[in-house]
């Protein structure tokens, strides 16, 4: 039956109608804010590139996560740590005094509900700036999923609900999830950044976690970014080796890698929209080319309509206060 018996915007001519059959909201239980947590007192750096964001210190990032929590109702957060001395093989974050182990420890005690998701690998923590141990000149898979499996259970031990392996070594996921198991982490759930594609987005955040390569690039454990095929074996992989999560990285360029996974497996889909695509928004946004606002929300949206239930995302914060503003549901 097509037209004039179908007109479709008869489904469009009011805001309850429209509001009615709406298909996908984004909610304040889907988002996760990312903070950037920096050794030393009473440091408040901001990020030239993600205006809005800083690197703090620990008793900061405690109000600022506070606040979150107080003024949004975001009860979840993923923290990168940026440490006092950096080492060959990322060591320094498996020490039980760790930057992130501590803040971890501090956020635990003033919110102990919040959920803390914590970013696992090398990069922040290697002089080199790459995600894993350097041999002969390459980024070493198997000695590497060592480090990060003893990181994992720092985390862990210092409280962190969630473990997000973030270095695309293979293996990884079996690697840890073993020693969490093996140290009584049984029920801490993993959350592997399975498609994470070797991605010019990531320039703010390398400035933001000091974690930019100092040789080469990231391409030799970094996905391809014009493979989707390959995109699904990564999660098959991850599944076997027990995921209990899935993360493509980043969002907005991969939307169809976000749909084929979400089709094809029956598990959690999380979206990370990184850093550059934030902002290019913020700096749309500060010269009066877009409203700000409206694109943040289509942005979401979107990233929630292609299959992702979870949204790592920069814009958590002032999304959830413009919609409460708004006075809509959130
Ligand atoms: C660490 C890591 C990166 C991001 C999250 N974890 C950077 C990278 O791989 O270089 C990027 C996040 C963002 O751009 O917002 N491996």
């Amino acid at each position: 039956m097509s037209f004039p018996v179908t007109r479709l915007r008869r489904l469009r001519k009011t805001a309850a109608i429209r509001n009615m059959i709406r298909e996908t909201e984004v909610n304040r239980d889907d988002l996760i804010m990312p903070y950037f947590v920096i050794a030393g007192e009473n440091v408040r750096n901001p990020i030239q590139s993600m205006p809005g964001n800083f690197q703090l210190s620990i008793e900061l990032l405690v109000e600022e996560v506070k606040d979150l929590y107080e003024s949004t109702g975001v009860d979840k957060i993923l923290l990168f740590g940026i440490p006092a001395q950096k080492d060959d093989t990322g060591a320094v974050a498996c020490e039980h005094d760790a930057i992130v182990p501590q803040a971890i420890r501090a956020i635990k005690k003033v919110l102990p509900d919040m959920m803390i998701v914590a970013d696992v690998c090398n990069c922040e923590y290697t002089t080199h700036g790459h995600c894993g141990t350097i041999i002969n000149g390459d980024v070493d898979n198997d000695s590497t999923l060592r480090t990060l499996a003893a990181q994992s259970v720092t985390l862990a031990n210092a409280g962190a609900d969630v473990i997000a392996p973030s270095d695309m070594m293979d293996g990884r996921v079996a690697a840890i999830r073993e020693q969490l198991d093996a140290n009584g982490f049984k029920n801490t759930p993993i959350m592997s950044y399975s498609a994470k594609f070797a991605s010019g987005f990531y320039g703010p955040f390398r400035d933001a976690a000091e974690s930019a390569p100092q040789f080469g690039d990231r391409s030799t454990y970094q996905m391809d970014p014009a493979n989707s095929d390959e995109a699904l074996r990564e999660v098959e992989t991850d599944l076997e080796e027990g995921a209990d999560m899935v993360m493509v990285k980043p969002a907005l360029s991969y939307l169809d890698v976000i749909n084929r996974v979400k089709s094809n497996y029956n598990i959690p889909v999380v979206a990370y929209n990184v850093s550059g695509e934030f902002s290019m928004v913020k700096a749309a946004g500060s010269n009066g080319w877009i409203d700000e606002e409206r694109l943040i929300k289509e942005i979401l949206t979107s990233i929630k309509r292609a299959g992702a239930d979870v949204i790592i995302t920069y814009h958590a914060k002032e999304f959830v206060l413009s919609e409460l503003k708004k006075g809509n549901r959130v």
